[in-house]
């Protein structure tokens, strides 16, 4: 069975009735998390490499891990995406096997981001690697940027045509409200989801891509900050409701990182915090995994994923 394929038959087959998760990975117990959710619920998955996550893990032994973890749960179906790239993180994930990479050009004046995206599509296009792009910029922090409520700005729906039609990328990421991190909609101004709709208008069947879709779940940010975190009250999401109508829009890819980043906060501070006398990592780790797998198969439910595997055919 072939498992690791281009998120292009992804795209057709969820479009506009449920969403892939696209989940960033930066260790092992994440990798297991991720593939045991989706084996255990059917669901097909992105797993998402950054340059921040080949920087902290080296990308070989990223690659390891998930070529592992394919040969582990034989029933996952996954596309192996770059996320955020650089040039010189895209052209050795084009080298490595990757089935999709990112050129984030989005803080580029359009001209270009059309000709930086463009360069990308030729060279991944000869070796069938699928390009998602970015126009209009996300607030936030991601990785190694940081970027202010203020210089960021929504997708304009005609530049997103044209954006399209000259750069011949396969899927778009666009702005339209969300920022990384856990602190969203600072701006105070939520999902623009009519925004998303003339976007959709200007290119009908097209795969869109939501960038800050985590939910920020209350709780776990209660509980971090019950032990001993310091994370502002303001902390806050996407909601359930909100990408379940954004994928009416045409958002097919669901990019996810700040909620599990916060579930690792919550389980091992909780866990230090309650048996201040231990000091072996395999013990939170394995409620890691355990309580990543759940939040994820959650998550996969939300979107409409969750039994969907395995009527994928490649
Ligand atoms: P969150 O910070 O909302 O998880 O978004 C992650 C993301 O968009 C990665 O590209």
């Amino acid at each position: 069975m072939v498992q690791m394929i281009s998120p292009k038959i992804l795209f057709k087959h969820c479009y506009g009735k449920y969403a892939i998760a696209a989940v960033n990975v930066f260790t092992m117990e994440q990798i297991h998390g991720l593939f045991s959710a989706a084996e255990y619920s059917n669901t097909p998955i992105i797993v998402q490499i950054t340059p921040a996550s080949r920087n902290y893990a080296h990308a070989e032994m990223l690659m390891a891990m998930v070529n592992t973890a394919a040969k582990i749960y034989t029933k996952t179906i996954f596309a192996l995406h770059l996320d955020h790239g650089i040039e010189e993180h895209i052209f050795d994930a084009i080298n490595n096997n990757y089935t999709s990479v990112m050129i984030d050009a989005s803080h580029d004046d359009f001209e270009t981001n059309v000709k930086r995206t463009r360069a990308v599509v030729n060279k991944a296009h000869k070796k069938k690697i699928a390009v998602e792009a970015e126009l209009g910029v996300l607030s936030g922090v991601e990785d190694d940027m940081d970027i202010d409520v203020s210089k960021a700005f929504y997708t304009n729906p005609q530049q997103a045509k044209e954006f399209v039609e000259r750069t011949a990328c396969d899927s778009l990421a666009i702005a339209v409200g969300t920022s990384h991190g856990a602190y969203k909609f600072n701006g105070g101004k939520g999902l623009q989801l009519h925004i998303l709709k003339e976007i959709q208008q200007q290119l009908p069947g097209y795969p869109l891509v939501l960038h800050g879709s985590s939910s920020v779940n209350k709780n776990d940010v209660a509980e971090i900050n019950k032990y001993g975190g310091e994370l502002a009250e303001n902390a806050s999401g996407v909601t359930d409701e909100e990408l379940k109508e954004a994928i009416g829009y045409g958002i097919c890819k669901v990019n996810i990182a700040t909620d599990i980043r916060l579930l690792w906060a919550k389980v091992h501070r909780k866990f230090f915090a309650e048996q201040p006398e231990l000091f072996d990592p395999v013990i939170p780790g394995k409620e890691y995994m355990k309580t990543c797998k759940e939040l994820l198969i959650n998550k996969f439910e939300i979107l409409g994923a969750a039994g969907k595997a395995s009527l994928i055919v490649v």
